[in-house]
C-alpha cells in the first residue's frame, strides 16, 4: 500500500504559532522523513469561502499569504505538491457523488460544524455550502487516496466524517477510496495552544496570536503581556502552571538544550515548573525565557519567508503547477469512482454491445 499525506488550511489569515506547532511543524518533519510516496497540502479556499463569499477579497489575498507561510516552514514544492482547491474541479465532481452517502441529520451533529455555526451566528439560517463543507473535505482527502491526515484535533470530527463516507461508498460500489487516519501531534500541549491572553485556542478572530511573521520585536512585546497565573501577583507567591499558558508554549516548545543555553540554572522545565509552584519565581524571568526559545524556533522561518517575499512569481508558479499536478491525478482518481459507480457508459464497451443487441 502507498503512504499517501494530504492535509490543508483554509486561505483566512496569516498562520500562527497554533497552526505551526499542531500541524505544520509535524508536516515538515513528515516530509522529511522519507517515509511518504506522495505529500499534498491544499489550500482550501473554496472551503473558505463557505463561510466568506461576501468576502473575497478576503480569500483572494491570503492565498499566497498561506503559501508564503508553508515555504517558510520548510515545506519543499520538490518533496509536496501544494495546490489551490479550487483549481481542482474533481473535488467539486467528487463531493456530488459524496452527497448521497450523508444524511443532514448527520452534518448538524458533527461538532466543528456546530462549535463553527455559533461563532458564526448562522443558527438562523445555515448555507447549505457552509454546512457541506465536510463532505467537500471528504472529497479533498479521498480523491488523493490519502491514508495519513495531519491535523489538530478540532478536524477529528472532519476525519471521521470521512471514514463513515468511504466506508459506505466502499460497501455500495465496491472498494475504491482508502479509509484515512489523522494523525495529531505527539504532545498533548501541542494539539491545541492556548491565546496569549489564555482563552482556548489561538485564533485569530480572537486577537491572541503570534504569526509566523511577526518581527522580533513584535514577539517580545506579545511574550511580556502574555496572561499567566492572576493569583501570582509578588514573585514570593506560590503560582500555577496548569492553565498558565507561558508554562504550556514551554510544554510545546522548551527543549531541555534551551535551558543549558538561556537559563542554565534550571536543567529542565519540571525544574522551573517546581519552582513557579513553591513561588520566589517571577513571571518576567520565565517570561523571557519563553521569548528566547519562540525566537530561535521563528528566526529562520521568517529568514525564509523573506526570501520567498522577493520571489513572488515564482510562488505562484508553484502553485500553478502544483494545482496542475494534483488535478492530474484527481482525473484518474475520478474516473475510477465513475467506473465504481457505473456512470463510465462511454468507456463501456459491454454496455453498448448489450444495448445494440437489446434493440437489433
Ligand atoms: N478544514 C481544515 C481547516 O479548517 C482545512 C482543510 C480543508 C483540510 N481540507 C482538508 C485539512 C483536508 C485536512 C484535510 O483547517
Amino acid at each position: 500500500m502507498k503512504n499517501i499525506i494530504l492535509t490543508g488550511d483554509r486561505p483566512t489569515g496569516r498562520l500562527h504559532l497554533g497552526h505551526y506547532v499542531g500541524s505544520l511543524k509535524r508536516r515538515v518533519e513528515l516530509q522529511n522523513s522519507g517515509l511518504y510516496n506522495d505529500i499534498y497540502i491544499e489550500i482550501a479556499d473554496a472551503q473558505a469561502l463557505t463561510d466568506n463569499f461576501d468576502n473575497l477579497d478576503k480569500v483572494r489575498e491570503n492565498v499566497i499569504e498561506v503559501a508564503l507561510d508553508y515555504l517558510a516552514c520548510g515545506i519543499d514544492p520538490k518533496k509536496t505538491t501544494i495546490f489551490i482547491q479550487s483549481g481542482v474541479p474533481e473535488l467539486t465532481e467528487l463531493t456530488f457523488y459524496f452527497m448521497n452517502l450523508v444524511t443532514l441529520s448527520r452534518l448538524q451533529r458533527n461538532p466543528t460544524i456546530k462549535d463553527e455555526i455559533k461563532l458564526r451566528n448562522f443558527e438562523k439560517s445555515i448555507p447549505v455550502g457552509f454546512l457541506t463543507y465536510p463532505v467537500s473535505q471528504a472529497a479533498d482527502i479521498t480523491l488523493f487516496d490519502a491514508n495519513t491526515i495531519p491535523v489538530g484535533d478540532d478536524q477529528l470530527p472532519m476525519i471521521e466524517q470521512t471514514r463513515e463516507i468511504v466506508r459506505s461508498f466502499n460497501n455500495l460500489y465496491g472498494e475504491t477510496l482508502v479509509l484515512p487516519n489523522a494523525v495529531l501531534p505527539e504532545s498533548k500541549y501541542a494539539q491545541r495552544l492556548p491565546g496569549l491572553d489564555g482563552k482556548a485556542k489561538m485564533s485569530k478572530s480572537l486577537g491572541n496570536c503570534i504569526y509566523l511573521s511577526d518581527e522580533p520585536e513584535v514577539i517580545e512585546k506579545k511574550i511580556m503581556s502574555m496572561f499567566t497565573d492572576p493569583n501570582h501577583l509578588k514573585v514570593e507567591d506560590p503560582g500555577e502552571v496548569e492553565n498558565n499558558p507561558v508554562f504550556i508554549y514551554l510544554e510545546a516548545f522548551a527543549t531541555d538544550e534551551h535551558f543549558k543555553k538561556y537559563l542554565p540554572e534550571y536543567q529542565n522545565l519540571d525544574e522551573l515548573k517546581a519552582h513557579y509552584k513553591r513561588g520566589g519565581l517571577g513571571d518576567v524571568k520565565i517570561k523571557r525565557f519563553l521569548n528566547n526559545v519562540i525566537q530561535e524556533e521563528l528566526e529562520p522561518i521568517r529568514a525564509r519567508r523573506k526570501e520567498y517575499e522577493k520571489k513572488i512569481p515564482e510562488v505562484y508558479k508553484i502553485l500553478e503547477d502544483g494545482t496542475k499536478k494534483a488535478s492530474l491525478v484527481g482525473k484518474n482518481k475520478i474516473e475510477e469512482v465513475k467506473r465504481a459507480m457505473r456512470i463510465n457508459y462511454f468507456e463501456d464497451k459491454d454496455l453498448i454491445n448489450k444495448h445494440t443487441e437489446k434493440y437489433n
